[in-house]
């Protein structure tokens, strides 16, 4: 896998990958190299054997401030076509499929700015955690515009309209805790405990069979896009393939010989 990036930064540890959006001078806006590089990795990173979970956070103070306004915005206009449709391809894929269809659970770690088209990265990630001085906004409506591409769909899904428009409408700031009530985030947590709290939850997942973990992923994200009849036979399909994968059943015979207990505990998976 390819680890050297202008944009981003890479690091592993223990079966834990932290990837960072890497341009906190810009507050980590997202430029069409940004978006290539990150479109690049995460199509690589699903088949790292050593790549259990992932963190995504931003360098510096910041989660990141949205799409780059002058790179992906004014700059793009005089781009032949081709070029536009590339970039505009890869933007909406990495942030609307490539995050959910990894078979690894992704965390976002968000601190400071987290704004237009970071939102759609943060309901692109499996889970959300901020520190209580995060701030989030769809500020787009104060530059004459609004949330542009894939941002409006993905957020109009996700959010319900009382919330959702009036953030999109006022371009007010959210607090990480409003972010927290309407359910754009998973979690916040105050600055100081952020780190101890991503990490914990991150070797938590770590320690889970990567099967359950991908099962857990398909069956959650097809379930929100398909009808319930398709649902139900989708979640089948998927029980016998992780049976069939793990080869029996060995969480459950761990249970019966009262080895595990799931409610505190993990089935042993051989790492290797
Ligand atoms: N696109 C491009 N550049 C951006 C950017 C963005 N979305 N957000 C910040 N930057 C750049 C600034 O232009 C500045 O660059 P410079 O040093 O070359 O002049 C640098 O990042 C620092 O920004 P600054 O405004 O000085 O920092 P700040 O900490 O005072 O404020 C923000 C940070 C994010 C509140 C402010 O920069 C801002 O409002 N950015 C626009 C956010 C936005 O509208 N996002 C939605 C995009 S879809």
């Amino acid at each position: 896998m390819t680890e050297n990036y202008q944009t981003l930064l890479v690091s592993k540890d223990a079966g834990i990958t932290t990837i960072m959006f890497n341009r906190p001078e810009k507050r980590n806006a997202m430029s069409p190299l940004l978006h290539r590089e990150m479109y690049q990795l995460l199509t690589e990173i699903r088949y790292d054997k050593e790549t259990r979970v992932i963190i995504l956070t931003g360098a510096g103070d910041n989660f990141c401030a949205g799409q780059d306004l002058k790179q992906y915005g004014l700059e793009m206009e005089s781009q032949p076509e081709w070029v536009k449709d590339d970039i505009r391809e890869k933007v909406r894929k990495w942030r609307t499929e490539l995050l959910r269809t990894l078979p690894q659970p992704i965390i976002a770690r968000i601190t400071g700015w987290c704004l237009g088209g970071a939102l759609t990265v943060t309901v692109g990630c499996d889970v959300a955690i901020a520190s209580d001085d995060a701030k989030f906004g769809l500020p787009e409506v104060n530059f004459g515009h609004f949330p542009a591409g894939e941002t409006t769909p993905i957020l109009a899904n996700y959010l319900q309209a009382k919330h959702g428009l009036y953030y999109a409408l006022s371009g007010k700031i959210m607090s990480a805790q409003d972010a927290e009530r309407i359910g754009l985030i998973s979690k916040v947590v105050a600055r100081a405990e952020l780190d101890n709290e991503v990490n914990e939850f991150a070797r938590c997942l770590a320690e889970k069979s990567p099967l359950a973990l991908k099962a857990v992923k398909e069956a959650w994200y097809l379930s929100t896009c398909t009808a319930p009849e398709a649902s139900f036979a989708i979640s089948n399909f998927i029980s016998q393939r992780i049976v069939r994968d793990q080869g029996g059943r060995p969480g459950l015979e761990q249970f019966v010989q009262k080895k595990l207990r799931p409610v505190s505990e993990t089935m042993k998976i051989d790492k290797t």
